[in-house]
């Protein structure tokens, strides 16, 4: 193993993305003694620079966990100095080739194993694909390619970038991210299910009554409304992170937890989808609105916003599995910017107990008295179970109580960022939390005709204040399956 060398590239290394997220993670995970012995880091992009005015740009997004470590600077340090800039265009084969013969250098003759993270537009991808593969791939190792989406705008679009990509690469050179299956209770929602009797065998439409996919930020989409106006929150979060989880969530017990066992599962749930409707969709937009003294904008004050854009920036819908197992179970999701809160959590109703003695005791508001599984994916990670319990005294009252898992309280480690997990997994080869392109394909195939009707018919979104609860539409869309969206109380 000490023979191998592994040589990380970030093609967009001045990006926003490779300064928050994809740095700080290798340092991480440096720090952590998890990256192989020799490793090499070189960031790759237009703009000139030299290496240590990189060094100087990472430095500043590097923290270490737990401050207090004495060794943290002299880390920090060490892993700087592994950090090389090459300048070059992401189209030129002669600038990967000055890359490949730096990296050279570097690997001193051990076998080479190279990795690509692309944090580039999406536009660009296959040109630098194209030149990293044919000028700068390895000659005796692995080579493998990082792609973050988007990818396409549609099924159309991301066929053509999967074609692209393919001439270049074989599948399994190619890890398409999805950030949302690093985050560490996504990672834990097979374990809580399949290892757990309470849970596994009530994971059905016999017990389950609609389970829901909610994701919230509280602020807009400053600083990226040139990119998010092309795709809206239906492509930047429901298509992808929600419909991940609700694959995951869904999916038969794979073979194995290897990772085609996994994602021949999550592919069948995903083709078992009916494709979204129009009629189980409501879209929404936030506009402007003052609070206490300040004035939040709204989405089309963003000078790199159109005017009269229809893209919606909040989405809710309903979803139906076409199986044995969730036929009839809602599968609701909701997804906005701008809201009153940031959070994203899985919400799983149970069905009532039939002929529950105690309903009496309780109301008649039934709603009140089921089961409810809360998935905290963040902020604050958490599993809770909300059970019906008398109220101790004398007399026979009952009410709901919680069976909390709160992480803060029970583990003292602190949880590592997704991109950490899925930076190793690349590392490893380990294809588990990365997207096959026939799942890409299904799950293009269950929002395409949607999309494009939502454009031809230049459906006018639902207006909310920026830091709102978001539109009421989405309250209508929940009481049409008989459901109450759990995080409104
Ligand atoms: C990205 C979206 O994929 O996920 C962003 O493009 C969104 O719009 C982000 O803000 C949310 O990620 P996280 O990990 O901060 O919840």
């Amino acid at each position: 193993k000490d023979e191998s060398t592994v040589s990380i590239t970030v093609v967009g290394a001045s990006g926003d993305l490779a300064k928050k997220k994809i740095f700080p993670a290798l340092f991480a995970l440096f720090y952590e003694d998890c990256l192989p012995k020799h490793f090499t880091v070189y960031g790759y992009a237009r703009s000139k620079m030299t290496n240590a005015e990189l060094r100087n740009m990472v430095s500043k997004t590097l923290t270490c966990r737990i401050d207090k470590r004495e060794n943290c600077s002299e880390k920090m340090e060490q892993f700087l100095n592994r950090c090389f800039y090459h300048s070059g265009q992401y189209d030129s084969l002669d600038n990967f080739m000055e890359l490949d013969t730096k990296i050279k250098e570097h690997e001193a003759g051990r076998i080479s194993n190279r990795l690509f993270y692309l944090s580039i537009p999406p536009n660009i991808f296959i040109d630098a694909v194209r030149c990293a593969s044919l000028s700068a791939s390895s000659t005796n190792g692995w080579t493998r390619v990082i792609v973050e989406k988007p990818f396409g705008r549609d099924s159309e679009s991301s066929a053509a970038l999967t074609r692209g990509l393919k001439k270049y690469l074989n599948e399994d050179q190619i890890f398409r991210i999805d950030h949302y299956l690093g985050k560490e209770l996504v990672e834990n929602l097979s374990v809580l299910r399949f290892s757990n009797l309470v849970f596994e065998p009530l994971w059905s439409r016999q017990y389950i009554r609609n389970v829901q996919l909610i994701f919230s930020e509280d602020f807009g989409t400053e600083g990226r409304g040139g990119y998010f106006d092309n795709y809206g929150i239906i492509r930047d979060i429901m298509q992808n992170h929600l419909l991940q989880i609700l694959a995951l969530f869904a999916m038969e017990t794979p073979v194995s937890c290897d990772a085609e066992d996994i994602r021949n599962e999550k592919v069948k749930v995903l083709r078992s989808m009916r494709p979204l409707q129009l009629e189980n969709l409501v879209v929404g937009q936030y506009k402007s609105h003052t609070k206490g003294g300040i004035t939040y904008p709204g989405y089309t004050d963003d000078m790199t916003v159109p005017k009269d854009s229809l893209t919606p920036t909040f989405a809710a819908a309903a979803l139906f599995i076409d199986n044995a197992r969730w036929d009839g179970v809602p599968f609701l999701m909701k997804a906005g910017k701008a809201l009153h809160t940031r959070r994203a959590e899985i919400r799983v109703q149970f069905r009532h107990v039939p002929g529950n003695l105690y309903n009496r005791n309780i109301g008649t508001d039934l709603d009140q008295a089921t089961n409810e599984l809360v998935i905290k994916i963040q902020p604050d990670e958490a599993i809770y179970l909300k059970i019906n319990n008398k109220v101790p005294g004398l007399g026979m009252r009952l009410d709901r109580s919680t069976l909390n898992l709160h992480y803060a309280a029970r583990y003292s480690k602190e949880i590592p960022d997704a991109y950490e997990r899925l930076l190793l997994d690349a590392i490893d080869g380990e294809r588990r939390l990365f997207i096959r392109s026939d799942e890409l394909d299904a799950a293009w195939a269950l929002f395409t005709p949607l999309l494009k009707e939502l454009e031809e018919k230049k459906i006018i979104p639902e207006y909310y204040p920026y830091g709102s609860r978001g539109p009421v539409g989405a309250h209508y869309l929940a009481a049409r399956y008989n459901v109450r969206w759990g995080d409104l109380g």
